[in-house]
């Protein structure tokens, strides 16, 4: 994020002093990537972030991964899944590669509230499928809804209390997730060809303090981290409760941005995936497809032809309206695809013909383009449709 914020009460020059109502000295700490040389914030703390008391080991759910092999292309029925009810500790694993992992849970309502919780392996994004609520941070808090991509940087302390059950289609970097650099002028605001810009993108308004009736000491924060290639977890308790931050400034912060506040960029004929992005990774991407007009050359194919993507693996999640070029597979809404390189895919073929002469699409799609092989996680293992390799084959049927 390069675009600066304040939120609540910091003082007037950075590194200098900043005292409450009662002359209590504030703690200042500056929250920033890739040491001290990129985005970065300055938070004031009421408590000292530092203060643990307590740590020990937290189990994650399984995130054994096992290879594409032999290599196949892959449909996921994610709404078959079954999960607990937590957004952090009941994801279960679909894909997943050293840069990438893409897991999934449905919530339950406010009760199903999770605990404190932070990602020291890198950015998440996660996608609403559906459902709303908010996502209570250091910074702020964040309300989201259906169609909300929840952009939370990495070793963020937040929480979430799902309004009510949500489908959250969660997707955890290795490093950061951020705007297209193509999309972005050289210091940073997103250029007019950019299919969105800062307007679309929501921050924390006010700060959120602990509400008086939460305990303020003994408090447990789960840490995911990794320990050689291997993700693990950590339960930290504090001294003192984490949302004690009174203001902060800079340009480190989470945010949403809805899939529907995303311009579509159309052609006279086809478009290729790239102009549908809408975040980068360390390898890998994120595009989304939404309903649009398509290609109104009078010999234009709306759906696409058949691509080899040989630097990279395609994960497609369908989430509303119709699909044209999956039409005849077996896909459906709460789908996924995988598509892997080596492979080379493309419309059923009776979506071809079907597709000709079409004005509009009505689908929407989320897609994670990644630069390595991806693996298949227990989650996604449970839920794989066993015929979908071969439809392309059986004409679909
Ligand atoms: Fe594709």
């Amino acid at each position: 994020m390069a675009y600066y914020r304040q939120v609540g009460e910091v003082p007037r020059q950075r590194h200098t002093q900043l005292r409450d109502a009662a002359g209590a000295l504030l703690r200042e700490e500056l929250m920033g990537e890739e040491g001290f040389s990129s985005d970065s914030s300055l938070l004031y703390h009421r408590g000292v972030p530092s203060a643990i008391t307590a740590a020990e080991t937290w189990e994650l759910p399984d995130q054994g991964l096992a290879p594409n092999h032999p290599l196949l292309p892959r449909h996921l029925r994610l709404h078959e899944l079954q999960t607990g009810t937590d957004a952090v500790t009941d994801r279960r694993l679909l894909l997943g590669n050293a840069d990438v992992r893409i897991g999934y849970v449905r919530t339950g309502g406010p009760e199903s509230a999770t605990g404190f919780y932070r990602n020291a392996t890198g950015d998440e994004c996660v996608y609403v499928e559906s459902g709303s609520g908010t996502v209570e941070t250091v910074f702020g808090v964040l309300a989201y809804r259906t169609g909300d991509y929840v952009v939370i940087p990495r070793a963020t302390t937040h929480r979430w209390v799902p309004a009510e059950a949500s489908r959250l289609y969660a997707i955890e970097a290795n490093g950061h997730i951020a705007p297209p650099k193509r999309y972005l002028s050289r210091y940073g605001q997103l250029l007019e060809h950019a299919p969105y810009c800062e307007r679309d993108l929501h921050g924390p308004t006010e700060v959120h303090l602990a509400a008086p009736t939460e305990s303020t000491t003994g408090v447990d924060v789960l840490v995911k981290h990794r320990v050689g290639g291997r993700v693990v977890g950590t339960r930290y308790t504090y001294a003192t409760h984490p949302f004690d931050v009174v203001g902060w400034d800079g340009c480190l912060y989470p945010y949403t941005l809805n899939i529907a506040d995303f311009m579509p960029i159309t052609g006279k004929v086809h478009q290729p995936p790239p102009v549908h992005q809408v975040f980068e990774g360390r390898n890998f991407v994120v595009c989304n497809f939404v309903p649009r007009k398509v290609d109104y050359h009078e010999l234009a194919v709306p759906v696409p032809y058949y691509h080899s993507n040989v630097d990279s693996d395609e994960v497609m999640l369908y989430v509303a309206g119709d699909y044209e070029a999956r039409k005849g597979s077996g896909i459906g809404l709460g789908s996924i695809s995988l598509h892997p390189g080596g492979h080379a895919h493309g419309p059923q073929p009776e979506a071809i013909e079907a597709s000709l002469g079409a004005e509009a699409f009505d689908e929407t799609a989320v897609m994670v383009d990644t630069f390595a092989p991806l693996e298949l996680g227990e989650g996604g293992l449970a839920v794989e449709d066993p015929d979908y390799a071969w439809t392309w084959a059986r004409g679909g049927q």
